[in-house]
């Protein structure tokens, strides 16, 4: 055999032949490849605005043009067919599902109506239709304050702008009616002259300022969590800051957890009610997700809200984040996957499993404080005086904080298992000692038998057992929603109609 080695030493001119076409090969291979990267990167960032708008721009519609993939997947939040075992993308009735809920709120608008939360683009109808915004007619008002629409929509800073923070808390929820409109969106998360992501509500800057940090030196993987934070917090409305403003703030000037906050509600002798029954005063917390989140193994991975609900996705050689914010168990693939290489059934049981772990002592706090306030009602009517109710009411206070904490975060038994379970562990044994308490007055007070547990098998009979009347509530939003609501959406769209949005193709 003639090996090549020795036929080029016959004929030195091969070696060079081969030499030079592999170079030119190697050449004409890497213009390829650069030409394919480069074609992805377009794809990736092609970017032809279309039409040029204002920085308050709150129509998503309009941001849409410019950023088709990003709108479409946004647009998807209106799906609401997706049921995961607790969760998903449908309305829940949770007062139908818990009716002990109804007792737990007496006295406060979440017993008249509280549904588990949809998609992003359902805000505005949602808070339109709830009872607890009431139903004002002419000259009537809301039982809820402006300062309720902050959360739902891309109007919200728009109108802070104009009008300025505290006047757009200021008044009942009805007399902006016609103002807020558009649900979250492209200006509540960007800022649209730039597009990277941005804090559109003072209350998360206020609340950064107050602990003394500077919320712009977030880096960018905290801002991918930071602008859900913008509203999927704890908050309450601080009526000393500003005279007659009911102005929107975060407990958050002594740390996070369910301790600092209380300890941060207690201090300033703050309720959000007081019990109908047991007489209570009572907090509600709102939905502290991020905060629970951060006490979780992925916030502690460095793994944002966005990697999980908002994940990136290819199609057709491109590349996007997709904008249809949901439960991650419809999209494990690229929610989970991406990190984690086991197989989707053995994730959704992952998180289910902890779910269910949680929930089975969430109920058994519910039912203890379902007792406790049916108890103390008793101990008011046996003659009780308010020095020897105090500690117990106490207790009732802080065992129900721990249970709406944990309750309310949603999302976070799968968030921050194990923080949870402790929060829930902690209600259950402040619960428990304030009916230790209660039994011993009670006896005092002559009664000796065990208190009856009340019928509260459906959300009707609990709300007939709180003494509410639901018929007469839903009969004035229906004529509310017929009568006023168009109205607002009429004088919207003349505003809207106004607002200078230029095409760049004309
Ligand atoms: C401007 C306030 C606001 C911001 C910002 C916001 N959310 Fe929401 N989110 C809401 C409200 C309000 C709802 C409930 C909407 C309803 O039920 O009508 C909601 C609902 C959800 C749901 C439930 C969706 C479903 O299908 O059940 C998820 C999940 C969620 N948000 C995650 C996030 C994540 C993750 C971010 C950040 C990337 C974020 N949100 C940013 C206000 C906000
Ligand atoms: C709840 C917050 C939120 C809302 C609302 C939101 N975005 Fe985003 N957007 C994000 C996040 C988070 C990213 C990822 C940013 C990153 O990591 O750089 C993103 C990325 C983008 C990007 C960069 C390209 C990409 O796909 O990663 C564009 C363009 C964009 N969004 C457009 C929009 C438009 C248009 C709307 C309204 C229809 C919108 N966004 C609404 C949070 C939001
Ligand atoms: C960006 C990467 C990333 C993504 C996305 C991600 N995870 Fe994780 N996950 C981690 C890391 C890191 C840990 C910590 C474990 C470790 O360090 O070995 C973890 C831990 C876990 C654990 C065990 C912790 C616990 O709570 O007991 C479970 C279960 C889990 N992930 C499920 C999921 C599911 C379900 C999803 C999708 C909804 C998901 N993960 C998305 C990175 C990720
Ligand atoms: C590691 C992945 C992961 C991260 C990070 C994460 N989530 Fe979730 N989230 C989930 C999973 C899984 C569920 C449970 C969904 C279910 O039960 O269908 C969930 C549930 C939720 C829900 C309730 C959804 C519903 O349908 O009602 C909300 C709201 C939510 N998350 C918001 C957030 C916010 C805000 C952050 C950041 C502060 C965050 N999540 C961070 C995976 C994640």
């Amino acid at each position: 055999m003639n090996s090549i080695s020795n036929q080029i030493k016959q004929k030195p001119w091969l070696g060079w032949l081969m030499f030079f076409l592999t170079v030119i090969l190697v050449f004409v291979l890497g213009l390829l490849a650069s030409s394919i990267v480069e074609r992805r990167a377009e794809a990736a960032y092609a970017f032809t605005p279309q039409v040029q708008y204002e920085n308050f721009e709150p129509r998503n519609e309009i941001w849409g043009k410019n950023f088709p993939m990003e709108y479409q997947s946004y647009k998807k939040t209106a799906d609401t067919l997706f049921r995961s075992k607790y969760n998903g993308s449908a309305t829940i009735d949770m007062l139908e599902v818990d009716p002990r809920l109804v007792v737990l709120w007496a006295g406060y608008g979440f017993s008249k109506d509280y549904k588990q939360g949809r998609g992003h683009s359902y805000a505005v109808d949602d808070i339109r239709n709830t009872l607890r915004t009431g139903g004002p007619l002419k000259g009537g008002t809301s039982p809820m304050p402006n300062t309720c629409w902050t959360c739902k929509s891309p109007d919200v800073p728009r109108l802070m702008e104009k009008i300025g923070v505290a006047e757009f808390y200021q008044g009942t929820w009805e007399t902006k009616g016609a103002e807020i409109v558009n649900s979250i969106g492209c200006a509540d998360c960007h800022d649209a002259s730039t597009m990277e992501l941005h804090i559109s509500r003072p209350a998360l800057i206020e609340a950064f300022e107050r602990k003394g940090e500077n919320i712009a030196e977030a880096s960018h993987q905290e801002m991918r969590s930071l602008v859900c934070a913008q509203c999927h917090v704890e908050y309450y409305f601080d009526k000393n800051k500003v005279e007659g403003v009911p102005y929107l703030t975060f407990p958050w000037d002594k740390g996070y957890s369910v301790e600092s906050m209380e300890e941060y509600y207690d201090d300033i002798e703050f309720a959000d009610w007081t019990h109908k029954l047991s007489r209570a005063p009572m907090l509600k917390a709102q939905h502290p997700g991020y905060e629970t989140y951060m006490t979780g193994v992925h916030a502690s991975r460095g793994v944002s809200c966005a990697d999980c609900h908002m994940p990136f996705m290819s199609e057709g050689g491109q590349k996007y984040t997709d904008h249809h914010v949901q439960s991650p168990l419809n999209n494990v693939a690229n929610s989970c996957q991406v990190c984690h290489r086991e197989e989707t059934d053995k994730l959704i049981h992952d998180v289910y499993e902890r779910q269910d772990r949680i929930i089975e002592n969430r109920d058994k706090l519910e039912e203890l404080l379902v007792r406790s306030h049916v108890e103390a009602k008793l101990a008011w009517e046996l003659g009780a005086t308010e020095e020897q109710m105090t500690a117990i009411l106490q207790d009732i206070r802080h065992a129900q904080w721990r249970w709406d904490y944990a309750a309310a975060s949603h999302g976070g038994s799968f968030h921050s298992p194990v923080e949870i379970s402790r929060v829930i562990g902690t209600g259950i044994t402040i619960a428990q000692e304030g009916r230790i308490k209660l039994s011993r007055l009670l006896f005092s007070l002559g009664q000796t038998e065990e208190v009856a547990y009340p019928d509260i098998s459906s959300k009707a009979a609990a709300q007939a057992f709180i003494g509410m009347d639901a018929a007469t509530l839903k009969a004035e939003k229906e004529i509310f929603l017929q009568t006023v609501v168009p109205g607002w959406d009429l004088v919207a769209a003349e505003r809207e109609s106004t607002y200078p949005v230029k095409s760049l193709f004309d």
